[in-house]
């Protein structure tokens, strides 16, 4: 049995848990930051930072305890190195590495990224979300690779990439975003409807009651052969904008330049549909990203399809994945899908087995990439 003790801090979640044999969580210990930086709309990185200090330790301390094992019975450490906020990253790495070199333990720097694709190898992640998904039940995925190559859809607040996995650690990038990333369009896009922080979960609640197909939103790259597994959500954000100005021009109101982003001042919203707004602008991003997923999965001829980041919560998302699929396709449980430490536990326990530790002189890297082909 190994087992992995692992920090995640790259973000605004101060996160550890403690994995078995690099799927089944011990512990998952989570303390979220969202509340902080609600007034800011947005993560404030010196305040996610200083908050990180506050809670890293107690944290660390309450997932080992939960996962009743004790330093003696640890393996290894994991860290998340990058990307990320570089004074979030700084946090969970020095701590990760103090704790290494007092306890003589072996300490694993891991990709964000290359967790939220190993949140599909936890136990909890790697099943069927029995409400989202109605195929019969997937082949598990296993240190033999029999359900390679799987495809698989990232989609968080930095990033939306497709990427083939031919094997543990191996990973080809098949398109990736040019402009926003589907989590960050979400984002702004709530912004602009006057939605809470985050934008996700704001515009999903929004879109309940909305009619999807209220306007037609654009589907950014859908048509060149030479994106055809690349993303845009920057035309659709401004599509989105353009549509609340014909709105409140119609009915007679005005908007004022907005010094920051050289966009109008929110207005009275209240007048405006924002529930059609949200379902629209929800479905032409839910339409693109499993357009090209189903299209990339034909293609490359995979067994399966892994989505996961924080939109994989996203509930449109997941039934329409369910639907569209040519495949079987996994999307962990919700509390697997936005940033978590079992994600990290998952990933170093494989690159551990292939790469062994990393020598404690790594750096954090904020813009590190899954892959270099991009
Ligand atoms: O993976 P994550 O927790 O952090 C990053 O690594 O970026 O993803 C956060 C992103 C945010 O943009 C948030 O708005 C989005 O995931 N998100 C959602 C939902 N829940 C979180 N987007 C759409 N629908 C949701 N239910
Ligand atoms: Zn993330």
């Amino acid at each position: 049995m190994t087992l992995i003790l692992a920090i995640e801090t790259s973000c605004d979640e101060t996160a550890a848990a403690v994995i078995e044999d690099g799927h089944r969580i011990r512990s998952n210990v989570v303390a979220s930051q969202i509340e902080l930086h609600r007034p800011y709309g947005g993560v404030f990185p010196e305040v996610a930072s200083r908050q990180h200090v506050f809670d890293i330790v107690p944290v660390i301390q309450r997932a080992l305890s939960d996962s009743g094992a004790i330093w003696a019975d640890l393996d290894a450490l994991a860290v998340t190195r990058g990307p990320g906020l570089a004074g979030s990253l700084l946090v969970g790495v020095n701590t990760a590495k103090a704790i290494a070199w007092g306890r003589g333990l072996p300490l694993v720097a891991v990709n964000h990224l290359e967790g939220h694709l190993y949140s599909n190898w936890l136990d909890e992640g790697g099943k069927i979300d029995e409400a989202a998904i109605t195929r019969p039940s997937l082949p598990a995925l296993d240190a033999a690779g029999q359900a390679f190559p799987t495809l698989v859809l990232i989609v968080s607040g930095g990033h939306s990439e497709l990427i083939l996995m031919r094997g543990h650690g191996q990973y080809e990038r098949l398109g990736a975003t040019l402009d926003d990333a589907a989590g960050e369009a979400f984002d702004k896009v709530a912004r602009l409807l006057d939605l809470s922080y985050p934008g996700g979960p704001a515009i999903q609640k929004a879109a309940e009651g909305g009619n999807a197909a209220a306007f037609s939103f654009p589907r950014g790259l859908t048509t060149q052969p030479e994106h055809r597994f690349n993303f845009s959500f920057s035309g659709l954000k401004t599509a989105v904008l353009r549509q609340v100005r014909e709105l409140r021009n119609a009915s007679g109101g005005s908007h004022a330049a907005d010094p920051r982003a050289g966009e109008p001042a929110l207005l009275e919203n209240r007048e405006l549909p924002i529930a059609d707004l949200a379902a629209s602008f929800q479905a032409a991003v839910v339409d693109v990203l499993v357009a090209k997923t189903a299209d990339a999965a034909r293609a490359f001829g995979v067994g399966r399809v892994c989505v996961c980041g924080g939109v994989a919560a996203n509930k449109a998302l997941r039934e329409t994945v369910a639907r569209r699929l040519p495949v079987p396709a996994s999307i962990p449980p919700f509390f697997l899908c936005t940033d978590n430490a079992a994600m990290i536990g998952a990933a170093a326990h494989y690159r551990l087995l292939s790469h062994g530790p990393t020598p404690l002189d790594f750096d954090v890297e904020p813009n590190l990439a899954l892959v270099d082909n991009g």
